[in-house]
């Protein structure tokens, strides 16, 4: 797991107590926020903020920017939050990132790196780009291209020796200006 460092609240506190073992803090982002390419943030327009998925983006409309992609289904608060738990917890694996759009406090874009470890390449790791949506009033401002740039660099910075992901042939174009190229095939067996 890597370590995410907590910052205090603004208005909390000095702690004086003496407790030997103080609550944990509790932790916003989903992984470290030091994986986020400060060149893809200052490239976002003004109020886009790009950041880890934090458990409150299940009310600045993250299920719903989801469900432009495919079918989500009705998820509850806290089966949210036990799976947000599950990706925190394994956050050497799952990065989910979003963009916000803090003038609205809606998410607006996101986008999944999972690191996959092998054996193969000597322990190598190889980064899946999964779950890329833009708002559908918000495409062609290039937040996909930034999403995607984002998650390559997380990938790269986990150690993934390449990046892959899966899409539609309407979207090659697309991945192509993001700097992907085409290889092989992509085969499926839905249960
Ligand atoms: N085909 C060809 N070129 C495209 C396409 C496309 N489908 N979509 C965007 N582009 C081009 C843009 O014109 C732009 O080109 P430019 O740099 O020459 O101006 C460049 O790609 C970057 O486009 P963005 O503005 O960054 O794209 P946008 O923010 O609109 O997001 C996205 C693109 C994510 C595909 C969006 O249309 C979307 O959410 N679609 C619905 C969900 C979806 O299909 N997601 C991808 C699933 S695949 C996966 O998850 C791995």
């Amino acid at each position: 797991q890597l370590a995410i460092e907590a910052a205090p609240p603004a208005d909390a506190a000095p702690d004086t107590t003496t407790a030997a073992a103080p609550a944990a803090p509790a932790v916003a982002a989903c992984f470290p926020p030091s994986l986020i390419d400060p060149d893809v943030q200052a490239a976002l327009p003004d109020g886009y903020v790009i950041r880890p998925l934090e458990a409150a983006d299940f009310d600045k409309g993250y299920l719903q920017l989801l469900a432009e992609l495919t079918e989500v289904g009705s998820i509850e608060r806290d089966a949210f939050n036990e799976r947000f738990a599950y990706f925190q917890k394994h956050n050497d694996t799952y990065c989910p990132l979003v963009i916000e759009d803090t003038n609205v406090g809606k998410v607006v874009g996101a986008g999944t790196v999972v690191i996959e470890h092998k054996f193969l390449h000597e322990l190598g790791k190889v980064g899946h780009i999964e779950d890329i949506v833009v708002d559908a009033n918000q495409r062609g401002k290039k937040l996909g291209l930034r999403v995607i740039a984002a998650l390559v660099f997380i990938s790269k910075s986990l150690g993934s020796y390449k990046t892959i992901l899966n899409c539609s042939e309407g979207n090659i174009g697309f991945y192509e200006k993001c700097g992907f190229t085409k290889k092989e095939v992509e085969m499926v067996m839905y249960h």
